[in-house]
């Protein structure tokens, strides 16, 4: 019995009898794109703690539920609130979202997050297409007994973030106007960010950005045969090369200052990739 995907099956079937709408993608929102969904013609909702057994947020009055709907015109579930691993669960449990919404048919995993930027070209305010990422300091979410039903032992993983839908988004972002720039995320667990030390040695190893999510989703979504994009918005500068101390303010107010311009990007970048 492989009790990762047994939870998995059980969340599937309790969804699965609340929800018709089928999507075809499914996007996970990072910070300041919280209301992402307001722009979308929503048709049903999910609570997170509607499926027993699903990682719900610690974070007290957060907003966790699963949005269906239609972006841009194409099929769409959306996760408003995110599951981290810097909460307590499992790197198993951090990844349920994601294969839940594969199995509710998204073949298209849209990844979307705050990062610190690493690569000194880079500003606070920028968007950048994860062309890469580096998941080494974060357990794989694919530790354990293998889940043959989704994938394979030893997944590839040499284009994690499909360079098809890399090339969409990028002409996405050239119709739209919006400035796009490219580079590799790199993982931490967090919850804290991190020392200047670090950020000299993940700069070296290759790092453009840094943030808290993301490569263990792709890793997943990948695992399971979807194809994976993802853009992280730029909403400070890393430790030691921002003068300043780093706070959870400083990456919402960024966040929600470029918003309207994320959201422009992501909804137009969907709708070319589905439409
Ligand atoms: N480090 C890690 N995670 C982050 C940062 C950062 O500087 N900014 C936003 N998420």
């Amino acid at each position: 019995m492989n009790e990762v995907y047994e939870k998995l099956k059980k969340c599937y079937e309790q969804a699965e009898k609340k929800i018709s709408f089928k999507p075809k993608l499914a996007l996970i929102l990072g910070s300041g794109l919280g209301d992402f969904c307001d722009t979308m013609d929503v048709r049903e909702t999910l609570d997170y703690r509607e499926l027993d057994g699903f990682p719900i947020s610690t974070v007290l009055g957060h907003k966790g539920r699963f949005v269906f709907g239609y972006s841009g015109g194409a099929p769409v579930v959306a996760m408003q609130g995110r599951v981290h691993y810097y909460e307590g669960y499992s790197v198993q449990d951090a990844v349920l979202p994601t294969r839940l919404m594969k199995l509710m048919g998204a073949e298209v995993l849209f990844l979307t997050n705050a990062a610190g930027g690493i690569n000194p070209s880079f500003k606070a305010g920028d968007f950048m297409l994860i062309t890469d990422h580096i998941s080494s300091f974060v357990p794989s979410p694919l530790i354990g007994q293998n889940i043959d039903e989704l994938g394979t032992r030893f997944p590839d993983m040499s284009e994690i973030y499909s360079r098809r839908l890399r090339g969409i988004i990028e002409n996405a972002a050239a119709a739209e106007n919006v400035p796009l720039k490219s580079g590799i995320y790199l993982q931490t667990t967090g919850p804290n960010y991190e020392t200047p030390a670090e950020i000299r040695a993940f700069g070296r190893l290759g790092a453009d950005a840094v943030g808290m999510s993301t490569a263990i989703e792709a890793m997943a979504a990948r695992h399971a045969g979807m194809e994976v994009c993802g853009i992280s918005c730029i909403s400070n500068l890393a430790a030691g090369i921002s003068a300043n101390p780093l706070t959870h303010k400083e990456v919402q107010e960024t966040a929600d200052r470029v918003a309207p311009l994320f959201k422009k990007l992501v909804t137009r970048s969907i709708s070319d990739i589905v439409g």
